[in-house]
């Protein structure tokens, strides 16, 4: 889009499905570089609107809601806040962070399907989908899943295959089975209405090929659905969570998720809008108050109705032909609408090697890392930025995150200021001193501080915010360069004014790192801000040498960052591994249940805490110990088939479960009077059955 035209900005983040915390993925996703470009264009003047809110309606909410036994409403409820919190807390700068079970939502997904309908837009059709009888209800998008047609992943969604990115009908499933009874679901017919996406093929095709500009991933899987050719989709489902469908007809439908969604940011805009224009916050309830809602007079619609406004969706790939097809349709089917000028999606980003996975909890949450990393949201910010999954999968490591603390932000952009801050401290009382003459050395450090702003600010409008950030830090790079070069902590007795001049200059590239670092890390440029006492400044001024003015006094030098020591580290890798294990207890397989007994059998056996309190290998065995063991009732030797799992000198001391009523019998010419309980995987590895605390000895287990 021709910059000159551009009067405002819409910058959209992917609204979360509101069915559990946002996890790193997310973040390095979506959300991380939207508020990287909200800030940038904000720090440039420019009116933009930040638009997110939870995405509460669709199957995922309802399906948990199912698991955790409780309505729709109080998950949406429980998310909603736990999402909001951490985003503000992480510094996600939103505008506005709405919800889709809001009224203004409601309505305006619910009008704007009433005038796709009035224009006759959709065609009606009565088709068979997959029902299941004895859940009663029939299954569409996530309530089914079986094997993809086109990539043959046996756990591809109804309505997309996460495997392959296609998008779906429930009935081209092969093998489908319902996900709430695990049956195989009958078809039964139902009537729907349906968008012709057939018929925007063209007009898709003419949007898109005139955004050549866009990633290549989105470009080309836009390419690929097109050549496929498109087919009318369903925007109604049978389903009793969502908004309604406004027909006199339509008992017991709801529009579509993914029709209602991205309506979500319209929704949001006008509740926006509203709120600027009331300006009425209750803080006791935490909201707005809204007397005399009137959308259509709020001024919402020059955001989203005019060709001087610039539309960018911020997106995972998962989401991509929802906003570059099927989104883009819904808005020429409904007319005056403008379309997204860019759609940044980006890879995913995986997790010490492994796909990031809900169900697993192999995941970074959010509302988990500001709670174990205190104060430290940048860090994390960082790391996810400098490692974001923008053209290809990237991998998340912890070893990773800790390096780049230790080496890059302590090191290199900590240390610059902090030496910065020290030295003027020391040698001028923390007043900025003046520039004195201006040497070679430094007018190229002047030069090479004054090209970074509109290196920095050309990656950050094509998208590149890897490269952006790693420019900044170029910027922390150039002031350490200048500082080892210069030595005034030599110069200081011999040539004073020489030391003014480098620490002049110095405090002007800790200035402009303040403004540039602020989309990136905006913890940092407020520290920075109250360390320089020095605010004011925004982009259009960065690239000067003339941010901080002589005389001016600083404040105190705190650290910006601190080093993240190993045990932190091995803590969240042990958290990780503690999934790991749990998920394999969970995919084990289980040995079938023996026949049933009665109460007086179990009661005859006669099982008690004993203490080991000697152990040897039995010779020529692999498998046997020699075990003392005091039960209370006597010391008694016991053979133990565990040699393989543990050592000897490893279990003395250890409680175990013993079965002492066992008839005693000869092992390998010892006599073994009992039976250590053992619980067994079914890889046949054994471990101790323990009281889960220390416990006297002889004590009873029924
Ligand atoms: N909830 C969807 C997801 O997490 C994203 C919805 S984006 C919107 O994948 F545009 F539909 F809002
Ligand atoms: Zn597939």
């Amino acid at each position: 889009m021709d910059n000159s035209k551009i009067k405002r900005y819409t910058v959209t983040a992917a609204l979360p499905y509101t069915n559990g915390p946002v996890h790193i993925g997310h973040l390095a996703g979506v959300y991380i570089p939207a508020d990287i470009y909200a800030r940038y264009l904000r720090s440039n003047k420019r009116d933009v609107k930040f638009i997110c809110g939870s995405d509460e309606n669709g199957v995922p909410i309802t399906l948990k809601a199912k698991r955790e036994g409780i309505t729709p409403q109080e998950v949406v409820d429980k998310y909603h806040k736990i999402i909001g919190d951490s985003f503000k807390e992480f510094g996600v700068s939103f505008d506005i962070y709405h919800r889709t079970s809001s009224q203004t939502h409601h309505q305006t997904a619910s009008d704007f399907f009433k005038t796709l309908y009035d224009k006759g837009v959709f065609t009606e059709e009565v088709t068979e989908q997959y029902y299941d009888p004895s859940a009663k209800q029939f299954l569409a998008d996530r309530y089914i899943t079986g094997t993809c047609p086109k990539c043959g992943n046996e756990n591809a969604y109804g309505d997309q295959c996460e495997n392959c990115g296609s998008t779906l009908n429930a009935t081209d499933l092969i093998n489908p089975k319902s996900t709430l009874s695990g049956d195989q679901p009958i078809l039964k017919e139902t009537k729907n209405w349906f968008l012709p996406l057939d018929q925007y093929e063209e007009r898709l095709r003419t949007y898109i090929e005139s955004h050549k500009e866009w990633r290549p991933n989105v470009y080309g899987q836009c390419q690929s659905w097109l050549n496929a050719g498109l087919q009318p989709r369903a925007m109604t489902r049978d389903l009793d969570w969502g908004v309604r469908v406004p027909l006199r007809d339509a008992e017991g439908k709801v529009l579509y998720v993914w029709f209602d969604a991205p309506i979500g940011y319209i929704s949001a805009t006008k509740e926006l809008c509203n709120y600027a224009k009331l300006d009425v916050w209750n803080p006791k309830a935490e909201e707005y108050y809204i007397n005399n809602f009137d959308s259509d007079k709020c001024g919402w619609e020059e955001y989203w109705k005019s060709d001087e406004t610039k539309l960018v969706h911020f997106i995972g790939k998962d989401n991509i032909v929802f906003h570059c097809i099927i989104f883009p349709a819904m808005l020429m089917a409904h007319g005056d609408y403008t379309l997204a000028d860019n759609v940044p999606a980006n890879e995913f980003l995986n997790l010490e090697g492994q796909k990031i996975s809900t169900s697993k909890n192999w995941a970074v949450w959010l509302n988990e890392y500001l709670r174990e990393f205190e104060g430290k949201q940048d860090v994390l910010r960082y790391v996810l930025t400098a490692t974001a999954p923008e053209t290809k999968d990237n991998d998340f490591t912890w070893k990773d995150f800790q390096a780049r603390n230790n080496n890059e932000l302590v090191a290199i952009l900590g240390n610059f200021v902090n030496r910065v801050m020290v030295l003027t401290h020391k040698y001028f009382n923390g007043s900025v001193p003046t520039c004195m003459e201006i040497t070679p050395v430094d007018q190229a450090v002047i030069d090479e501080l004054a090209s970074y702003p509109a290196k920095i600010s050309a990656s950050i409008e094509n998208y590149r915010f890897r490269e952006a950030l790693s420019e900044v830090m170029n910027v922390a790079r150039l002031g350490n360069k200048y500082l080892a070069e210069t030595e005034p902590w030599k110069l200081i007795k011999t040539d004073e004014d020489r030391v003014r001049t480098i620490l002049h200059l110095s405090l002007q590239i800790a200035a402009n790192i303040q403004v540039l670092i602020e989309p990136f890390l905006p913890f940092t440029a407020e520290k920075l801000m109250n360390m320089l006492k020095n605010g004011g400044n925004d982009w259009e001024d960065a690239g000067s040498v003339n941010l901080i003015k002589r005389g001016h006094d600083i404040g105190e030098a705190v650290l910006l960052f601190e080093k993240i020591e190993d045990a932190e580290i091995d803590f969240q890798i042990a958290k990780l591994n503690q999934s790991k294990s749990t998920n394999a207890a969970n995919n084990a397989v289980v040995t079938p249940a023996k026949e049933n007994i009665n109460f007086d059998d179990f009661s005859a056996l006669d099982i008690r805490v004993a203490t080991i309190t000697a152990a040897e290998k039995v010779e020529k065995t692999k498998k046997l110990l020699k075990l003392t063991v005091n039960t209370g009732l006597d010391e008694r030797t016991v053979v133990s088939g565990i040699a393989e799992y543990y050592k000897p000198e490893e279990i003395i001391g250890q409680q175990v479960s013993l079965l002492v009523n066992l008839a005693p019998r000869e092992i390998k010419g010892i006599l073994s009077q009992g039976m250590i309980l053992m619980a067994e995987n079914s890889e046949g590895k054994l471990t101790f059955v323990s009281p889960a605390e220390k416990f006297e000895v002889g004590s009873v287990i029924r």
